[in-house]
């Protein structure tokens, strides 16, 4: 599972009803994890599946798992008014369908309603309830003309499609087609229903460490996870905003929607930060940068040559990609917001000050570096021309969430 995921989502989806709908497909055994998941985030879930889908799964795996006895037919006695279709997509804070079939998306492209799951997207108030799709099939079905005309219609008649995965099917074939895995539907759903105050803004992110050569076997680099920029990136993105992530060496998935670029060395992350920086709103780095690399890095691993010398290392210093990009003339101009980061092992205030002065940007984030690398909690010191602002300890997601608001909210007092 998404270690991004893993790491956020204890009740993320608290207050929240989903109505979660199961047409007919393999991908069904997915959706007995996303159920799952939505749960542990807090969620009340009502699943309705449809017939074919209870070919895939039973309606008492999904009642087990969700807590509430499952809805199949139009005709259930259950409710008082015998409106479950009324009832169930109005009480909902979103529908998602997962999986949705070729013939379910068919179904809704033409208004269709036989069943209690099409049904009730049909009547579903389409201002207030957003309805998900995620679409399930092999790979030749997908890309028929015909699915992708029903996808196009469902998307302008206000559905959200979510995309699909790429790789091995049940049918054993491969291609396009597969549902995204739970913790990718879980990412979406919350990114979905979070708010949008980055929306429209591109966000370029750097994350990580760099790793500096000495020879092709071994090299510097630092104890930087890259955790605190990976959750700062996919808070942006949730945000609204197009995010690219600039990302040294870690072993992070990279967050749904969010365009990575890998690099290793500081050199190379200088590139790709000042080449994207052209583009960007915003400008947040993270990355634990190697002050200095090894003047002159072997071409063929250094050998002990048996006489117990050892080598002599000299380095020369890296560019400071923040300070570059921040007196870049678009940053200078208010066009480019510069975010940067400071590692200190002491005095923070007064080291986040001066490091602010020294890189040129509004706002300056200092945290304690050895008390978090590494880590998934975290405690950032805020430093801006107002004063210092403090966001106390708690995970890095949640801290990544507040200091996306805190940026969106200095980004849209400069544009106001
Ligand atoms: N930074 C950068 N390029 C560098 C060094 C740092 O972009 N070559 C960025 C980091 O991503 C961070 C900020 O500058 O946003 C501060 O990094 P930090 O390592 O704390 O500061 P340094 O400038 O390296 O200063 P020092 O190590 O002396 O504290």
């Amino acid at each position: 599972m998404n270690a991004n995921t893993t790491q956020s989502v204890a009740g993320e989806l608290a207050g929240r009803h989903i109505v979660l709908g199961l047409s007919g497909g393999a991908a069904c055994f997915k959706a007995a994890e996303f159920c799952r998941l939505l749960i542990k985030a807090g969620a009340t879930v009502q699943v309705v599946m449809t017939e074919a889908a209870c070919q895939f799964i039973t309606p008492v795996a999904m009642q087990a798992l969700s807590g509430r006895p499952v809805y199949v037919s139009q005709w259930d006695a259950r409710p008082d008014n015998n409106m479950a279709h009324i009832n169930l997509s109005r009480e909902a804070d979103a529908i998602v369908v997962a999986p949705a079939s070729a013939d379910f998306i068919a179904q809704l492209a033409q208004g269709r309603a036989g069943e209690l799951l099409a049904l009730l997207c049909l009547a579903r108030p389409i201002e207030s309830v957003p309805l998900l799709l995620a679409p399930a099939m092999n790979r030749e079905m997908w890309a028929h003309p015909a699915t992708q005309r029903n996808l196009a219609q469902v998307a302008q008649d206000g559905a959200f499609v979510l995309g699909v995965a790429h790789g091995d099917q049940a049918c054993g074939e491969f291609g396009d087609g597969r549902m995204l895995e739970a913790a990718g539907l879980l990412e979406e759903l919350i990114a979905f229903l979070a708010p949008k105050p980055l929306l429209g803004q591109s966000v370029l992110v750097t994350a990580g460490p760099t790793f500096e050569a000495i020879d092709p076997v071994r090299g510097i680099t630092n104890l930087s996870s890259g955790k605190m920029g990976f959750a700062i990136a996919r808070a942006a993105r949730e945000a609204g905003a197009e995010v690219t992530l600039i990302a040294g060496p870690v072993h992070l998935p990279t967050p749904r929607g969010v365009q990575r670029v890998d690099v290793d060395s500081a050199r190379r992350m200088h590139a790709a930060a000042v080449e994207r920086a052209q583009d960007a709103d915003i400008f947040i780095a993270t990355a634990a940068v190697a002050d200095w690399r090894p003047a002159n890095a072997a071409e063929h691993k250094i050998k002990k040559d048996g006489s117990g010398e050892v080598p002599a290392l000299a380095f020369v210093e890296n560019p400071d990609i923040l300070a570059e990009v921040a007196h870049s003339p678009r940053a200078q101009a208010g066009e480019l917001y510069c975010v940067g980061f400071a590692a200190e092992s002491q005095d923070l205030l007064a080291n986040a000050q001066a490091k602010r002065a020294r890189k040129g940007v509004p706002l300056l984030v200092g945290n304690i570096g050895p008390a978090t690398f590494g880590k998934d909690d975290n405690a950032l010191l805020l430093v801006d021309d107002e004063g210092a602002t403090e966001l106390p300890h708690a995970s890095k997601r949640v801290l990544a969430q507040q200091l996306v608001q805190e940026i969106a909210r200095r980004v849209s007092g400069l544009d106001a």
